[in-house]
């Protein structure tokens, strides 16, 4: 890509030169404890952060996390993920108590070379998601002026138009980091030609969400497997009853239209696992896709949909899965997840995991990530970009 990357900036040598790095280290909390539950996305931008300290950098890090409402929120507060970035680091973060403010202003000057700063979320600021151009230009010159060359490692973020990841790089010297580089190297690979068959599983709660890239995936694929909670409003569609299980009723239609134009492409599950109620110690059964029992939700794909995924799995030579089979959370509900996951690393293909909720079943369910050819860090990212969509943060780093 005609995209500047790190290894261009370091040639440069940035000994003693401020950096400014986007990261995307929103990460999931444990709503009782607050601690980080998965830090899969802080290690995954280790390798730029440590390239830049190595290097002798003075290196400010700004990400966001969760959805604050653009004024300071505790529960967002960063300064978990500083503890942890500093473990890994193996040094301490000095981190910022405000993003733009007194604190964040001291904490960049204070930064000795090969030091890092983590300042305070970035969605405590109104300018940051702003729709007014001003506005979030406001806020990215308060942000630029921490950096003399900005580096874009956010791939989660980088469907965004958001200061940091759109109108920062516009105001300074810009390059993708090593996690951006790779994300966008490796999906670049399934919009291009993949090698076939190539094989699709889309699960997650809502057919609106995936909508759009089952559409432009369709006519790219050799399969799609659908399950999780949208493949209710696809078997609805089927003509099936789906009992008290996750629908969209305004989607059935369109369900409808993809299942005709699809060649056979797709396929849905044949069984399910339907219980009484939402809970880990709900009765459950196996049931028919076509007989889901009227009180019953279903909460998981079957064994024998697990098996017939699997079948077509290992003939891909290309995979990319997005989206959990069921609520893989719940032990009773966890072996579709499980077994589609499995039969991916199974097969003898390029497999690509997208997304935060699949990502952190792999890791959940104890699977080994290194069995997979890549984990995105980006869900909705990672979907747009194969929805074939301009990505604000790719386009700015473009420029
Ligand atoms: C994500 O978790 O999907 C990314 O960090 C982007 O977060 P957002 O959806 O709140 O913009
Ligand atoms: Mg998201």
């Amino acid at each position: 890509m005609s995209i500047r990357n790190l290894d261009d900036l370091l040639a440069e040598g940035v000994s003693g030169r401020r950096v400014l790095v986007r990261a995307d280290l929103n990460v999931p909390l444990d709503k009782q404890t607050g601690e980080i539950t998965d830090d899969g996305r802080i290690r995954a931008v280790l390798p730029t952060l440590g390239a830049l300290v190595q290097a002798g950098a003075k290196v400010v890090v700004c990400s966001h996390l969760g959805r604050p409402k653009g004024a300071p929120d505790p529960q967002f507060s960063l300064r978990p993920v500083a503890g942890r970035l500093g473990e890994l680091l193996g040094a301490p973060v000095h981190f910022a108590t405000d993003t733009v403010g007194d604190s964040a202003r001291s904490t960049v000057e204070g930064l000795a070379d090969g030091q890092v700063a983590l300042l305070e979320n970035l969605r405590f600021n109104k300018g940051e998601t702003s729709k007014d151009e001003t506005e979030r230009g406001t806020f990215a010159d308060q942000l630029a002026a921490f950096g003399e060359a900005y580096v874009d490692d956010a791939f989660g973020a980088v469907h965004r138009k958001h200061a940091s990841v759109y109108d920062v790089p516009a105001r300074l010297p810009h390059v993708a980091g090593r996690l951006v580089l790779r994300e966008v190297e490796v999906l670049s690979k399934l919009t291009g030609e993949p090698e076939r068959p190539y094989v699709v599983v889309l699960g997650g709660s809502k057919v609106s969400d995936k909508l759009a890239v089952i559409e432009a995936l369709l006519p790219k694929v050799d399969r799609l497997l659908i399950g999780g909670g949208m493949c209710f409003t696809f078997l609805k569609a089927q003509g099936h009853e789906v009992g008290t299980s996750l629908l969209e009723e305004e989607m059935v239609e369109t369900c409808r239209n993809l299942l005709e134009r699809s060649e056979g492409k797709i396929m849905l599950p044949v069984d399910v696992v339907a219980a009484d109620a939402f809970a880990p110690d709900a009765a459950h059964d196996t049931v028919r896709a076509d007989g889901i029992p009227s009180h019953r939700l279903g909460l998981d794909i079957g064994p024998e949909t697990v098996a017939g995924f699997a079948a077509a799995l290992s003939q891909a030579k290309t995979v990319f899965w997005n989206g959990p089979m069921g609520v893989f959370e719940m032990a009773a509900f966890a072996n579709g997840t499980r077994g589609v996951a499995e039969a991916i690393t199974k097969a003898d293909a390029f497999s690509v995991v997208g997304g935060g909720d699949s990502a952190a079943a792999v890791r959940a369910l104890g699977l080994d990530e290194s069995s997979f050819g890549h984990i995105s860090t980006g869900g909705g990212a990672s979907l747009e970009y194969l929805e074939g969509k301009t990505l604000p943060g790719i386009a700015a780093l473009e420029k």
